[in-house]
């Protein structure tokens, strides 16, 4: 069983990401046919700045390597060390047909905030497609948002069979409910994007700055509060805390007799805990740049003998051979 997932390099990586995306794919690894890829293609329709996205691509790698991606185990790869996926890309974005592409959300909520379209942006889930085909992944681990480019894969993957025979493995994905959508700390959706994000690595003050400025109601805390599950700071120590150490002050904000400020200070201080270990082994990385290209490169080869072999399929399949 195949398991792929992909990261576009477009933000520092937060913990929404963490619980979201990463923690379960390393998880996976264990299986020993793990695929995971920095997708620097998909951060062209979003940066335009080159240095720029040279250092959040290392800085995924970095992350990815620090929270316990393990290259024995699992390719780990640049997606545009292997450009036959553009080339997939084509073959699929000419099956494709525009009302899928149209009725894609991300696409959707992007112009809808004004983001100027490009084709880059309109393509993207044909790429996706690509990024998940080229490798005849049978599992696809991500958070919720991601679904229904998972449903426009299997479209277009079985459109392609129905065409041309039988070519491409039909994916599915993987979605954990129990952490299905990390809340940001503005209570929405945790996201680069809207800026209400707790990085995974960052510097200490700021991040205590951060969780202590979450905002709360204005009941006293001696108030029993019946609403204790729903509360923002509860939900995100689920995350980082034990279950008997967040069951505990989920019952003591219920009863009452729990500041808020004692609630977001212990938030704090699991959260720098439960990243620590990470901390330490990213900066040792950080500091060997050499071995991480490496790691890079022979992963990139290692995909690259794959999508060799899925591509020629491909041609085959439609008389480009
Ligand atoms: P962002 O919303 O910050 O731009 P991305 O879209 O780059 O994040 O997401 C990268 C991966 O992390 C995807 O698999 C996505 O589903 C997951 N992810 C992002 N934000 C969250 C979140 N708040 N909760 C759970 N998973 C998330
Ligand atoms: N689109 C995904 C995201 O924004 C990243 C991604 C690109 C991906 N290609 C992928 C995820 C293939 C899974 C499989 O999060």
């Amino acid at each position: 069983m195949r398991v792929l997932t992909g990261i576009t390099p477009s933000g520092t990586l937060h913990i929404g990401n963490y619980f979201g995306a990463m923690r379960p794919a390393i998880e996976l690894q264990a299986g020993g046919d793990a695929f995971y890829f920095i997708a620097d293609y998909h951060s062209m329709t979003v940066i335009t700045d080159a240095a720029e996205r040279r250092a959040y691509s290392r800085g995924i790698a970095l992350d990815w390597l620090a929270c316990g991606l393990d290259p024995a185990k699992a390719v780990f790869w640049r997606q545009s060390d292997v450009p036959e996926v553009c080339e997939l890309m084509w073959l699929l974005g000419s099956l494709t047909p525009m009302g899928l592409l149209e009725r894609a959300h991300s696409y959707k909520d992007k112009t809808a905030k004004g983001i100027s379209p490009n084709f880059g942006l309109f393509a993207y889930p044909v790429l996706m497609a690509a990024d998940i085909l080229l490798y005849d992944t049978n599992v696809v681990p991500v958070g919720k948002d991601q679904k229904q480019h998972l449903e426009m894969t299997r479209d277009i993957a079985i459109k392609f069979n129905q065409t041309y025979g039988d070519t491409f493995v039909v994916p599915e994905e993987q979605i954990r409910e129990d952490v299905a959508v990390v809340p940001g700390l503005d209570g929405q959706k945790m996201s680069k994007s809207y800026g209400n994000t707790v990085e995974i690595f960052g510097d200490e003050k700021a991040l205590r700055k951060k969780i202590m400025g979450i905002v709360m109601d204005s009941r006293t805390p001696a108030e029993p509060k019946p609403d204790a599950d729903r509360n923002l700071a509860v939900q995100l120590l689920r995350l980082v805390a034990s279950r008997a150490v967040a069951d505990d002050f989920e019952n003591r904000l219920r009863a009452g007799g729990l500041g808020y400020g004692d609630l977001k200070k212990a938030l704090f201080e699991h959260y720098w805990n439960y990243f620590a270990p990470y901390r330490a082994k990213r900066a040792e990385l950080a500091a060997h740049p050499d071995h991480v290209e490496r790691v890079l490169r022979d992963g990139a080869e290692r995909a690259r003998a794959v999508a060799g072999k899925v591509m020629d399929r491909a041609r085959q399949a439609c008389g480009l051979r």
